[in-house]
């Protein structure tokens, strides 16, 4: 007996199109892209604050490259109306491409949102530390605390110059909308240097108890991760966004590993937005390569182990990863796997992803 590929070929189960809404220049090498959502596909676009999606980009050497962005947009705020963030980069061909090209009416093709960069509750107090573009997922993270939740929100905003600070007016208007629970605290390279341990560490000790959320070039979140450290701030409490660039191409269905019961088949129990899924799991497939195939739309980006957008809850029995390059011991202990690394090591077992 063997089991069959399901997929279509040349589609994945997240990949859809979307067409560029709004395009604006926010600094002289960045732009914000919005994506208007049509409403027969807002379900599948409905997202935390903090999460990515990963869209195809035109390359005439290699026909497309699949790169993540960071969604600006609160999905507390922004109804049906997706936002990106997207600076130029020395060197760096995707993102430059976007700054040249992109334009409204653009239709552009696009993995759902997925990522771990969230927030288990918008009720706390929370700190943030962007860096740069990392501002992008912050600012979801910012605008959805402020509106949904009741804790009180600092951000410490890092950039090299008064020119280079993206979504500066959105920032200003957020200020004085919610002037008694956000306090924010630029930094600039021109003005100070490089961020210094003395000013994270006096932050993180004024707000003491806060969650901790750093997303920008690793250098910075080292030194907040250090800082937090250094004030006695559980490992736990510290959140750091993590992309690894993409080597193999997500949207290429091809890659999908065929199924087949060669080596024996185990029982798969997943509750996966909103419903609870019984299926066959070949024992040599990973679990995400079998929901795709089988046309459920599990979330992912990388399927390198590199990214975490897979990332679901073992519940009961039991799975090994093929590689992982993202989970830290704490995120093992706490139950998550990555779905497109996991082979079954027990005859059953169930996970989930709609309950990290
Ligand atoms: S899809 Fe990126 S780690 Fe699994």
């Amino acid at each position: 007996m063997s089991v069959e590929q399901e997929n279509r070929p040349g589609t994945t189960a997240r990949s859809r199109t979307l067409t560029v809404s709004e395009v604006v220049q926010e600094t002289k090498d960045s732009v914000s892209i919005a994506f208007e959502v049509p409403d027969e596909i807002v379900d599948d676009f409905k997202h935390l604050p903090g999460q990515f999606i990963t869209l195809k980009i035109p390359s005439d050497q290699t026909g497309h490259v699949a790169r993540c962005y960071s969604l600006s947009s609160s999905p507390h705020v922004d109804d049906f109306r997706l936002e990106i963030g997207v600076k130029r980069t020395a060197g760096g061909y995707a993102s430059n491409w976007l700054c040249d090209n992109v334009s409204v009416g653009m239709e552009v093709t696009v993995l759902t949102p997925s990522g771990k960069f969230t927030a288990k509750s918008l009720d706390v107090d929370m700190l943030f530390f962007a860096g740069g573009s990392g501002i992008t997922p912050v600012l979801s993270l910012v605008k959805s605390a402020l509106v949904s939740g009741s804790g009180e929100v600092v951000l410490f905003y890092a950039n090299r110059d008064a020119d280079s600070v993206m979504y500066e007016r959105q920032l200003q208007q957020i200020r004085s909308e919610f002037a008694e629970r956000f306090t924010l605290v630029y930094w600039l390279e021109s003005e100070n240097g490089l961020p210094t341990s003395v000013a994270v560490e006096k932050i993180i000790r004024d707000h003491k108890g806060s969650s901790i959320f750093t997303c920008g070039p690793s250098p910075f979140m080292d030194l907040v991760e250090r800082s937090a450290a250094a004030c006695g701030v559980d490992h736990s409490d510290v959140h750091r966004e993590v992309f690894q660039s993409l080597a193999g191409d997500p949207f290429d269905t091809a890659t999908l590993r065929r199924l087949s019961d060669d080596e024996g088949v185990a029982t798969a129990t997943v509750y996966l937005n909103g419903e609870c899924i019984t299926t066959e799991w070949p024992r040599n497939t990973p679990l995400l390569d079998v929901l795709l195939s089988r046309g459920h739309n599990a979330p992912y980006s990388c399927r390198e182990g590199a990214c975490s957008a897979c990332v679901c809850k073992l519940i009961e029995g039991d799975v090994e990863m093929a590689q992982n390059n993202i989970l830290v011991n704490d995120d093992i202990e706490d139950g998550e796997r990555l779905a497109c690394q996991a082979l079954p090591l027990t005859d059953a077992v169930t996970v989930s992803f709609d309950d990290l």
